[in-house]
């Protein structure tokens, strides 16, 4: 039977991070997959994570299975992140959060859900998105369409397309947008820009679904989140997937979490009894240890705030090496935008100009290995490997 299978492709990131792995060269750089790291190349375990898990060790007598959607503690904790401690009059009671392994599996169980409603509705993906955004809904059998967003020419948002192309989908249809630090662009809404979002959103009667994974990454946990919460204010309904990979540093715990408000109580029962079906038939309920961790760390004072300092960290030190990058480069006169690669937020930036066969010159005369969109992990760039990386980008440009 097998025999009859034909050669999938490896996976466009994962697959980077391989080929890196092979290269024997002492100062390749890898700029693919999106993951922190510290001055020294390293994906470090948070302080705050170290001891919640010692805690946990001490203190956890089993392991015995979580409800389908999780625990209800770690549901709330993560509700207030997302929408703050003081959120719109009666929303807590409208929502309903489950847990999920990781910002992934959030959005395949929301895809799932989505495509059980009797009017199956397409789902409208920023130009471009995540990559495995397609693959992800296409999987749970729901069609997707693509929205302009990115107007590469100026590396910035193409605002008057987006709010025309958001006149196409049909009342009913979902449109995917990222919370903030969009990915690949790194390039956001404006809170002016997010009201009017909003607005477009519920005249046409459209379902906003937010991806967001990297909340903190941006401006900070509170500011990164305005974007949603003004759209929690405006539209009866909404769907939120949060990840807690980046700003936890919890990668391969896969925690993450799927928060979606309903027009009231009684709706948001329908979509829990919904949500524990697609969980239960999927991976039946959630793994523990990572929202254990998120769960000790967000309700104890001393614990978050240590990590909404580590969390801070991360942020000035990407931030930090954003502007050491436009440095360089403007340094070696190269004919990049350094203002609009400054003005976008979180891990990444698309450089204008690079694609296939750039990420691949890039790969074979360097040893620098971003994706092939021109998508770097500014994360991944050090005060001693920006000038090979600005060098690598000059000679391929
Ligand atoms: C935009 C976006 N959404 C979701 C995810 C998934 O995160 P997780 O690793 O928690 O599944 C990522 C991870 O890179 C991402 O960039």
């Amino acid at each position: 039977m097998f025999r009859t299978l034909t050669l999938a492709p490896p996976d466009a990131i994962f697959g980077l991070t391989e080929a890196f792995g092979r290269d024997p060269n002492p100062d390749k750089i890898n700029l693919g997959a999106g993951v922190f790291k510290d001055e020294a190349g390293r994906t470090p375990v948070l302080a705050a994570v170290t001891a919640a898990e010692r805690r946990l060790v001490d203190g956890e007598r089993s392991k015995v299975y979580r409800p389908i959607v999780g625990e209800a503690r770690y549901g709330e904790l993560v509700r207030d992140l997302v929408f703050g401690d003081e959120p719109p009059p009666g929303l807590g009671d409208r929502c309903v959060t489950a847990h999920s392994p990781g910002g992934t599996g959030a959005l395949r169980v929301v895809g799932e859900c989505l495509a059980k409603l009797p009017r199956r509705p397409t789902v409208w993906v920023t130009t471009p998105t995540w990559a495995n955004h397609r693959a992800i809904f296409s999987a749970a059998g729901l069609r997707l369409e693509a929205l302009p967003y990115f107007d590469a020419t100026a590396n910035a948002l193409d605002f008057g397309a987006l709010l025309d192309g958001l006149n196409r989908p049909a009342p009913g249809d979902v449109v995917l947008l990222h919370g903030c630090c969009h990915n690949p662009t790194g390039v956001d809404p404006s809170p002016t820009q997010w009201q009017q979002i909003a607005e477009r959103l519920s005249a046409r009667e459209l379902l906003p679904l937010v991806d967001f994974a990297y909340q903190g990454f941006g401006d900070g946990l509170q500011e990164d989140a305005q974007g949603v919460r003004m759209l929690a204010e405006r539209l009866p309904e909404l769907i939120v997937c949060s990840s807690f990979s980046k700003n936890f540093g919890l990668y391969n715990e896969r925690t993450g979490a799927v928060s979606i408000l309903a027009e009231n109580a009684d709706a948001a029962e329908l979509v829990r009894s919904n949500l524990k079906v697609a969980i239960r038939s999927n991976y039946s309920n959630p793994p523990a240890h990572g929202a254990n961790i998120v769960r000790t760390i967000l309700d104890d004072a001393e614990l978050a705030s240590g990590w909404r300092a580590e969390l801070a960290m991360m942020r000035d030190r990407i931030r930090g090496m954003r502007t050491l990058f436009v440095e360089t480069l403007a340094a070696k006169r190269a004919s990049l935008d350094g203002a609009a690669i400054l003005r976008q937020r979180g891990m990444f930036s698309l450089i204008p100009g690079v694609g296939p066969a750039a990420a691949q010159s890039m790969r074979d005369k360097y040893s620098v290995y971003i994706v092939d969109s021109g998508r770097i992990n500014v994360a991944g760039i050090t005060p001693s490997n920006v000038e090979r990386l600005c060098d690598a980008l000059v000679g391929v440009l």
